[in-house]
């Protein structure tokens, strides 16, 4: 039986290149301390800020405008506390989407308790924020936007540029999400207008546990969460991840090389699992934009299916998928994003998230089109409704 991985935007695996990096810092003399002043750390320092430019070099920023954190969840609130606090005395209104990964969300929500204002935007039937609605929600006491590049549960791509254009003539600062478009589609944040940035190194073939933040130059922003050392200059205490920085560097640098190629590859296994699947089973829609969406990314709900026992089934037969995002899957309640998206409960019980990656082929999507309709038929004869 096959084994097919088809849940990148849950995670990838580790780049065999990447992994070779994170080796060698792993082992022999390559354990400094960056802080340290001696050769063994003189050699640390030395790699991270080659990882670190790297990483600039790939966002359109400068080097000094990098700060790596622990990943994807950390740069999320350290960009949003960090904005929040920092900004407190000029408002205290606060605006994100109702999509946004619960990193941010609930960073949002756990301010709002705080006493911050916030606003949660809705989205329309393909998870869109509209340009619009931030305009209109934006007063004098707004501070801070936050809004995802890319949906992790059903691909589509934001407005982000245009959002960020108008923050900037309202003096709000802009922070985005880009833990599931970096990688995948181009992210400049200059082209994207934002001043803070998250990115995460396990979705783009990197390892877990590691990721960064750009904080644009000038931006009134101060970390608020870890109490430390002085270590990436005040704005992220704690002694740095070197293997992690190591390998988030490389693999930033493998996926802006292979970016258009890939994404291009992706996007015709893309449609082909789309038309396969709508074309084939019976009572399903896809979810998210039909157009502005990852290339990597196909997402459904299926009538009268339940996505637990349809992603045991397909695991039985070789395949890994996913429901929506890590973080939903497993617990009962339907994805916040598919009810955001106006996707009735018992609808939204039935996603599916095919995500694409490097090792895809062909024969593994005629595999999962041959496959994926007996599953549906068979879930759907066992069931009640
Ligand atoms: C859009 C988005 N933001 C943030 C995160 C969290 O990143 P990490 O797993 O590195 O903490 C994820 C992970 O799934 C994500 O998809």
């Amino acid at each position: 039986m096959p084994r097919i991985y088809l849940d990148h935007s849950g995670t990838t695996p580790v780049d065999r290149r990447v992994a070779d990096e994170i080796y060698r810092f792993l082992t022999g003399d390559n354990f400094g301390n960056p802080s340290s002043h001696h050769f063994f750390g003189y050699a640390a320092k030395k790699a991270v800020e080659e990882a670190r430019e790297k990483v600039a070099h790939a966002l359109g920023a400068d080097r000094e405008e990098i700060v790596f954190t622990s990943g994807g969840t950390e740069a999320d609130n350290l960009a949003i506390h960090g904005a929040a606090a920092t900004n407190f005395k000029k408002g205290n209104h606060i605006i994100t989407s109702a999509v946004e990964h619960h990193a941010v969300l609930n960073t949002v929500k756990a301010l709002g308790k705080q006493g911050f204002e916030t606003t949660i935007l809705p989205v329309d039937r393909y998870g869109m924020v509209s340009v619009e609605a931030v305009k209109d929600a934006i007063t004098d006491k707004t501070t801070l936007i936050t809004i995802m590049h890319a949906n992790n549960e059903v691909g589509s791509i934001m407005p982000a540029a245009e959002i960020g254009k108008i923050a900037r003539e309202r003096g709000v600062l802009f922070h985005i999400d880009a833990v599931q478009s970096f990688g995948k589609i181009p992210v400049d944040v200059n082209d994207l207008n934002c001043d803070l940035l998250t990115i995460s190194a396990h979705k783009i073939y990197g390892p877990k546990g590691i990721g960064a933040l750009y904080i644009r130059k000038g931006t009134r922003w101060k970390q608020t969460l870890l109490h430390g050392g002085a270590q990436e200059r005040l704005r992220r205490a704690g002694t740095e991840n070197i293997p992690g920085i190591i390998g988030l560097g490389k693999a930033v640098e493998l996926a802006a090389a292979d970016q258009a190629i890939e994404g291009n590859r992706l996007k015709a296994l893309r449609d082909r699992l789309i038309s396969g699947v709508t074309g084939s089973v019976e009572e399903v829609q896809l979810t998210g934009h039909p157009v502005l969406r990852l290339p990597n990314h196909a997402s459904f709900c299926f009538e009268h299916i339940e996505a637990e026992s349809m992603l045991h089934n397909l695991d039985l037969k070789g395949i890994a998928a996913s429901s929506g995002s890590a973080c939903t899957s497993g617990s009962l309640e339907p994805s916040h994003v598919l009810l955001a998206m106006g996707i009735p409960p018992h609808l939204a019980y039935g996603s599916l998230r095919l995500t694409l990656g490097r090792d895809n082929t062909e024969e593994d999507v005629e595999y999962f089109l041959a496959t994926i309709g007996p599953v549906i038929e068979e879930l759907r004869s066992a069931s009640p409704f």
